[in-house]
């Protein structure tokens, strides 16, 4: 697969198999995030990359809490409200069961934070797509950022104090019937392009 047919068919994965990814493949796609630019060449993202069942089902728990104990405000952004509803309907599964959760820090008082975080997981979600693996971007870890629970867990997985997590992207095997990812782009119906 070239980079262009890469970028075209990379689709988001949201029903994972449980099989889980040998360490080659996630080091293969760690590696592309590592591989990403960033603003100044700061190289500060800090990669957790979390297979540990344990770990996942804490995480989980703890994303679900703290969504249960949130309300929805005038002017939330949508995907937090869905996450919200959510979890006030008893569902769990923000992480949709993946086996594999690469979690991106950077320092908090950077600016180009978010952005560094949006080349190191594209990277990381073409070379998934080169590699025949389903990912996709999974935001509640950032919108959770400063929650008091989530960061001091990270901070015992080795986030340091002047970190926060500014994106995550779930990895595994797609559970369709080929084991392939969705391929097939969705429609451009925004995006606009003006050439001058
Ligand atoms: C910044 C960002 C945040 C996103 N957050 C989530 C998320 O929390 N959960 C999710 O299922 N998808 C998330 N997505 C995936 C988008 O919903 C998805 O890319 C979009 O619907 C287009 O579908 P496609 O990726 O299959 O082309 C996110 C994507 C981006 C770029």
């Amino acid at each position: 697969m070239n980079t262009l047919e890469a970028i075209r068919t990379r689709r988001s994965t949201r029903k994972y198999q449980k099989k889980p990814v040998n360490a080659q493949m996630i080091d293969w796609v760690v590696e592309a995030g590592r591989y990403a630019p960033s603003g100044g060449n700061s190289q500060s993202s800090h990669f957790f990359v979390i297979t540990d069942p344990d770990v996942l089902s804490e995480l989980k728990d703890m994303v679900y809490n703290a969504f249960l104990n949130m309300e929805v405000k005038e002017g939330m952004y949508r995907s937090l409200i869905g996450s919200i509803q959510k979890a006030k309907s008893g569902k769990k599964d923000f992480f949709y069961e993946a086996p594999c959760l690469i979690v991106v820090a950077n320092q908090k008082n950077y600016g180009n934070n978010l952005a560094d975080t949006g080349c190191v997981i594209e990277n990381m979600m073409l070379a998934a797509n080169e590699l025949d693996l389903g990912s996709c971007w999974i935001n509640q870890l950032k919108w959770l950022n400063e929650d008091p629970t989530l960061v001091s867990y990270f901070m015992r997985l080795g986030m340091k104090d002047e970190e926060r997590i500014y994106g995550a992207m779930a990895l595994g095997f797609a559970d369709t019937i080929d084991g392939l990812p969705e391929r097939e782009p969705l429609k451009r119906t925004g995006n606009e392009v003006k050439y001058i």
